[in-house]
């Protein structure tokens, strides 16, 4: 470049001087600027390296991030929290824990929170509070709405489980006095339609338990994985609300006996018959709960759960006798218009082999035979029509569980 300045003809000589100069500082800044941009390259080709290297650790972290939250989480409770960190409880074997959490984290935690925490017990994330959980599936009453007036024919269970449920409750000082531990539960079981679920009902009603009732069909086919914790927090919903009686239907949808198919699903069960095992073992410490369980097919469940100390009472619910069907029959016209020449004990001859829901089921029909005979009073014919109906009617139903057998 500089040949092309000295063949240059310039006018000048002061000027060519301080053009050379210019030029000079020019070249200068030039090479400066070269060695800038060549730094500048270095840096940025570092700087790109070590991108790689944090983008590499950020998805190996988000990675691992992922797996921490699908690998199973245990629960805990918030304790304390403290400037160390945050004191937590394990359910299941109590042990505290410290450790700590992001400030984020923290600002959402308060003590007795839940919390879900991971293999080396830190907080993963906060759960949602527990009752929304139980409410699902557990029903909880102060008093249901059913009382020993409603029930028909029972006189010898009815008496039996108020031994067994309420007395204990009510006077729980005499079993002291006398020195005798006092029943733990019984265990209602019979035909379909018969009257367990009344009984059960009514106990909770006549004293003033708190009644928590819980499915075993739906512990088992709604919350499939949740059945042993469902168990352990209906007994918690009960030690919460003491006086309390738990009244588990349908137990042999979780107490059936173990059988030859090997699934999961069976597993499940069976995890859960085992909650309610310990549950029902740990009855020291149970107080002022009572357990009413009742199932239709006794023959299913598993002797396990009949053995001494959980169920002490098992009492066997029929289907009514002609006596406790006329009864029935009263029961359940008590607020209909029957005409005078009804006769109930003839009705509850006539209606062998009816259960008590059977016979709900009679009164109802009679009552719309009478309104499509355009009557408002109901006649003994409506009701022999009725006991046709419902006859056929189950052997209908009948016939399809036959097929779908
Ligand atoms: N002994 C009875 N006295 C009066 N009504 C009865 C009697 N038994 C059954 N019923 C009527 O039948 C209905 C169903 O009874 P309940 O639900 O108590 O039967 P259950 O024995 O629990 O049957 P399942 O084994 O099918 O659960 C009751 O709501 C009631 O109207
Ligand atoms: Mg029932």
């Amino acid at each position: 470049m500089s040949d092309t300045v000295d063949d240059v003809d310039l006018p000048y000589d002061e000027d060519e001087a301080s053009q050379q100069e210019k030029i000079q500082a020019l070249e200068e800044r030039l090479e400066v600027l070269e060695a800038q941009n060549e730094e500048m390259r270095d840096k940025l080709l570092d700087a790109n390296a070590e991108n790689n290297k944090y983008q590499q650790k950020l998805e190996r972290l988000t990675h691992e991030n992922k797996k921490l939250k699908q690998s199973p989480l245990f629960v805990a409770t918030v304790q304390e929290i403290t400037d160390e960190g945050v004191i937590i409880k394990q359910h299941g074997n109590n042990q505290e824990a410290l450790t700590e959490v992001t400030d984020e984290m923290r600002s959402e935690l308060e003590p007795d929170d839940r919390v879900a925490v991971n293999n080396s017990l830190s907080i993963v994330k906060p759960l949602s509070n527990e009752t929304d959980v139980r409410a699902r599936v557990m029903e909880v009453t102060e008093s249901p709405d059913v009382s020993y007036e409603d029930i028909g024919g029972l006189e010898e269970q009815m008496q039996e489980v108020r031994e067994t449920v309420e007395m204990p409750l009510e006077k729980p000082d005499m079993f002291d006095d006398v020195g005798i531990d006092p029943p733990s539960g019984v265990l209602l079981y019979g035909p379909p339609g018969t009257g367990k679920t009344m009984l059960a009902k009514a106990v909770a009603n006549e004293t003033d338990a708190t009644f928590i009732k819980m499915a075993g069909s739906e512990l088992v086919h709604k919350f499939i994985g949740e059945g042993a914790k469902l168990v352990r927090d209906l007994f918690d919903v009960a030690r919460e609300h003491e006086p309390a009686v738990i009244f588990i239907d349908e137990i042999d949808a979780i107490a059936a006996k173990r059988t030859e198919s090997k699934t999961s699903g069976d597993a499940e069960v069976q995890r859960t018959m085992m909650q309610l095992l310990s549950e029902m073992d740990g009855f020291e410490e149970r107080g002022e709960i009572r357990i009413i369980a009742a199932t239709n097919r006794f023959d299913m469940l598993d002797r396990a759960i009949l053995r001494p100390g959980r169920f002490d009472r098992l009492i066997e619910v029929p289907k009514p006798s002609a006596d406790g069907r006329e009864i029935i029959f009263q029961i359940h016209t008590r607020n209909m218009n029957v005409a005078d020449e009804v006769d109930f004990a003839e009705l509850a001859e006539e209606a062998e082999e009816a259960s008590g829901a059977d016979i709900k089921a009679i009164c109802t029909e009679a009552g719309m035979f009478a309104i499509r005979d355009d009557r408002t009073e109901i006649q003994m014919e409506d009701f022999r029509n009725a006991w046709d109906k419902v006859q056929a009617d189950s052997s209908d139903t009948e016939d399809v569980s036959k097929t779908f057998a």
